[in-house]
């Protein structure tokens, strides 16, 4: 592995880490308001870098919501083009009194670094571009052409970039994308992700009374609304964790007998991930499916807060006006989020009870994947892995959704590299998110080896 890349990279790595702690630093929460001029910070910033290392039309896109980032190097006559992605947005830090160190103040602690978006996906985002860097200084340019299109909402659901993809395939023409956005299966152990599910996030709100009431006075007879939506949440799954919308499996693929096969013989101890990742008294979901299964492979529901009502210190006697739940499901391939959607909405309308109303709002969606491995990017893909962490490469699917990768297959016709470098106890979207500096290193290393190889 004598490449004049990796060298750059190695005798750079400790500027590479301080400036990706000047990214982390950029509280660049898409999902709040008042951080929109962070997002735009932080999409500058990587504008500039690029800029720096010789891409070429480097710019920022304007969306709806918050920019793109786009550059290119497109030199390489003869060679295929890659299109990079990655996203620059992160998740909001809260709870922050769960964090040993400030979220937004990256610390390095047991050989990782702690922040928000260390590893999801500031710190792979940087790993590309400094793997970009390090080709550009070995080589004088790129050994293949690089497209680059990295953008700020992932984490809301990427409208902005999938209304870009669309209504502008040719300013994407590439052979293959890589996204750098995944997880290891289990440290040391290369992994590609062939398989993401997709996602509807709802919320339902209900309305009783026409303003809030004195529960003593009114209790008895005028409705509840978190009454009826409790009513209504616990219809949703069946105790086996069996969602109970009419027709919402219609559709669903199992994995192929290979593809299981290959899973029983991945080093899981789901024990292990009982006790250590999830830390529960047991593991809940549908009986006859293996925790893989059921997270890669089996829609979900989940509630992820019930805003409204009386949530203060002590007690207050109120019937309220009106509840929220904020509601999402994970979709897997060969499913709609519009068709599990209308099911959704026409289902909980059924079930709602007497005395409220219901309204069932879509906030964003994204559709499952999965990717074809028989190509030469995924072959170059596993021959780069290899050399560096000199194991044969893994390939899993994740429950997680990246909304944008299934659209690079359906609207720019591409398969997609899923080459990521976190770990499953990194506590991305939690307090304490960490990514290990040695796959940082690793992970700059695997990807310029990944680009020598794909543009051999
Ligand atoms: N990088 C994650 C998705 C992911 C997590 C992939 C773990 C593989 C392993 C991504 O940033 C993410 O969190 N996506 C959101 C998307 C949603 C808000 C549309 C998700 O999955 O909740
Ligand atoms: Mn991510
Ligand atoms: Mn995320």
């Amino acid at each position: 592995m004598s490449s004049p890349a990796v060298a750059f990279a190695t005798e750079n790595h400790l500027r590479f880490l301080s400036e990706l702690k000047d990214l982390l630093r950029i509280p660049s929460i898409s999902t709040l308001p008042e951080h929109k001029g962070d997002c735009r910070r932080a999409a500058e910033f990587l504008a500039s870098e690029l800029k720096r290392i010789g891409m070429e039309n480097v710019r920022l896109i304007d969306t709806e919501g918050h920019p793109l980032v786009y550059g290119d190097w497109l030199h390489a006559a003869g060679k295929p083009t890659a299109l990079i992605y990655g996203h620059y947005d992160v998740q909001p830090a809260d709870p922050l009194d769960e964090w040993i160190s400030p979220p937004f103040e990256p610390t390095e602690r047991n050989g990782n670094i702690y922040a928000r978006g260390a590893v999801d996906d500031k710190g792979q985002v940087w790993a590309q571009v400094k793997a970009l860097e390090s080709l550009m200084a070995a080589h004088e340019g790129l050994p293949l052409n690089v497209r680059v299109l990295f953008e700020g909402e992932e984490e809301v659901g990427g409208e902005g970039i999938a209304a870009y993809v669309a209504s502008k395939p040719d300013n994407l023409k590439a052979d293959f994308a890589l996204v750098s956005d995944t997880d290891l299966f289990a440290d040391g152990l290369p992994t590609l992700c062939v398989g993401l599910r997709g996602m509807i996030y709802t919320e339902l709100e209900v309305r009783g009374s026409k303003t809030d009431l004195h529960s003593g006075m009114y209790g008895g007879a005028a409705p509840n609304p978190f009454v009826a939506l409790a009513q209504v949440i616990a219809k949703l799954k069946d105790e086996n964790g069996r969602i109970n919308i009419p027709g919402f499996y219609d559709d669903v693929i199992p994995p192929s007998s290979e593809e299981l096969s290959a899973w029983k013989s991945l080093p899981f101890d789901e024990e292990h991930y009982r006790e250590n990742e999830v830390g529960s008294k047991s593991l809940v979901g549908e009986s006859g499916y293996s925790v893989l299964e059921r997270t890669w492979a089996r829609p979900t529901l989940d509630v992820h807060g019930m805003p409204g009502g009386f949530t203060g210190a002590g007690a207050k006697t109120v019937i309220p006006a009106k509840a929220i739940a904020k509601v999402s499901m994970r979709l897997v391939p060969n499913t709609t989020p519009a068709k599990a959607f209308a099911q959704y909405k026409s289902y909980v309308e059924k079930i709602a009870p007497q005395g409220v109303q219901v309204d069932v709002r879509l906030l964003h969606s994204g559709d499952p994947c999965l990717i074809p491995v028989n190509n030469r990017y995924i072959q170059a893909a596993t021959k780069a892995l290899h050399e560096v962490w000199g194991k044969d490469t893994v390939f899993i699917r994740s429950g997680g959704s990246i909304p944008i990768v299934g659209d690079f297959d359906r609207h720019l016709g591409l398969p997609s590299v899923m080459m990521g470098f976190g770990l499953p106890d990194d506590n991305i979207h939690a307090p304490n998110e960490k990514f290990k500096l040695k796959n940082f290193e690793l992970g700059i290393r695997s990807l310029i080896r990944f680009m020598e190889e794909a543009g051999r």
